[in-house]
């Protein structure tokens, strides 16, 4: 069997196009460049680009991977959460695509995708935990199995990719901020500065951290932006959340294990899970609660087509419901 999918949610635009077996004969993502200069994605601009390149790099996947569009059986696409445009784009044009080839088209939930892409690479054992970790959301959620998945906990206002990327802004640094953030910090003092560690007294699972992102942008005002306050403030950042990431995944832990909750596995996932500083945050937690953390492979981490073609594949072993309708605000419930 072979699945043709498509990721347009965001400011990536990526098709993959992957056989049953999880061999993955194409696999394209697309960074639109175009928001770079506006210091984070412009939801009309990155429409127009899913238009214009949507159609180019499937004409690419098909030519690399040798496969002809009517030799696909399944065809799928994100249909939400992520900006509507997009959305639709990308689920209208590989719609049609399976329309014109009379084959099924699976909707996929992208926060699903992202949950399942650390399955693709590694055997998962259950109870397990997943951080999920992206521009748009900080989520954790508990899996009994890969059908029963329940939201224990989120961010109540930015989401921490969203946090490196404006305190990148601040800083003067490109967007996407994370990786320009882990690069900084590595010249930094990560002790430069006491920053605020909003709800890690709370005793929810939820996450906060518009609060850190005001107080980075309060310090910066009183500063000069030099090249050592931006290596100080970036490591003293990436510290704070490492710690608020800690604290809170090790309360997590700890309720679970008063629910007699043995064997637990936790998977870190999203574009945020690059970030080296925070791994070795993880594999403290590791060390100390004999816990073991997985990580989907490195081309599933940001927005990619590659984990909605595994979603893909995995839902159809499951008999998906084939009705849907893009929608901006889905959730994993729906
Ligand atoms: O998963 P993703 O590609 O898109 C969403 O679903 O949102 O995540 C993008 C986010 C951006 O905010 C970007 O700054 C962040 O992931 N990111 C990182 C790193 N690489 C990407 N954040 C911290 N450190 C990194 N190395
Ligand atoms: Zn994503």
């Amino acid at each position: 069997m072979l699945v043709f999918s498509a990721e347009t949610s965001c400011d990536e635009t990526s098709v993959c196009i992957m056989k049953e077996d999880k061999t993955i004969l194409s696999h394209i993502i697309y960074s639109q460049a175009i928001h770079t200069k506006h210091g984070g994605v412009v939801p009309e601009l990155a429409s127009r680009a899913h238009l214009e390149i949507l159609q180019q790099i499937t004409k690419e996947a098909l030519k690399e991977s040798g496969v002809k569009l009517n030799e696909i059986n399944l065809f799928s696409a994100t249909c939400g959460p992520g900006l509507i445009g997009g959305l639709l784009i990308g689920s209208t044009f590989t719609k049609s695509l399976s329309i014109g080839n009379s084959k099924p088209f699976i909707p996929i939930n992208h926060l699903e995708a992202h949950i399942l892409s650390s399955f693709f690479n590694n055997e998962i054992k259950f109870p397990h935990l997943c951080l999920l970790i992206t521009g748009g959301h900080t989520q954790i959620y508990f899996l009994k199995n890969n059908n029963d998945i329940t939201l224990i906990g989120e961010t109540i206002d930015d989401a921490i990719g969203e946090a490196f990327d404006k305190v990148a802004k601040i800083l003067g640094l490109s967007y996407p901020g994370g990786p320009e953030i882990e690069k900084k910090a590595l010249q930094g003092d990560e002790n430069s500065f006491k920053l605020p560690k909003p709800l890690i007294n709370d005793d929810s699972s939820n996450f906060s951290f518009s609060g850190l992102k005001t107080s980075v942008n309060l310090i910066a005002k009183k500063n000069i932006i030099d090249h050592s306050f931006i290596n100080d403030m970036s490591a003293s950042f990436q510290k704070c959340v490492g710690d608020i990431l800690t604290i809170k995944l090790n309360r997590v832990i700890a309720e679970l294990y008063k629910r007699n909750t043995e064997d637990l596995s936790v998977s870190v996932v999203g574009g945020v899970a690059n970030n080296d500083y925070l791994k070795k945050c993880f594999k403290n937690i590791e060390e100390e609660k004999n816990i073991k953390f997985i990580y989907p492979p490195k081309y599933m981490m940001n927005d990619n087509a590659a984990m909605i073609a595994w979603a893909t594949i995995l839902k159809h072993r499951n008999n998906h419901n084939l009705n849907f309708k893009p929608n901006p605000r889905l959730t994993v419930k729906e």
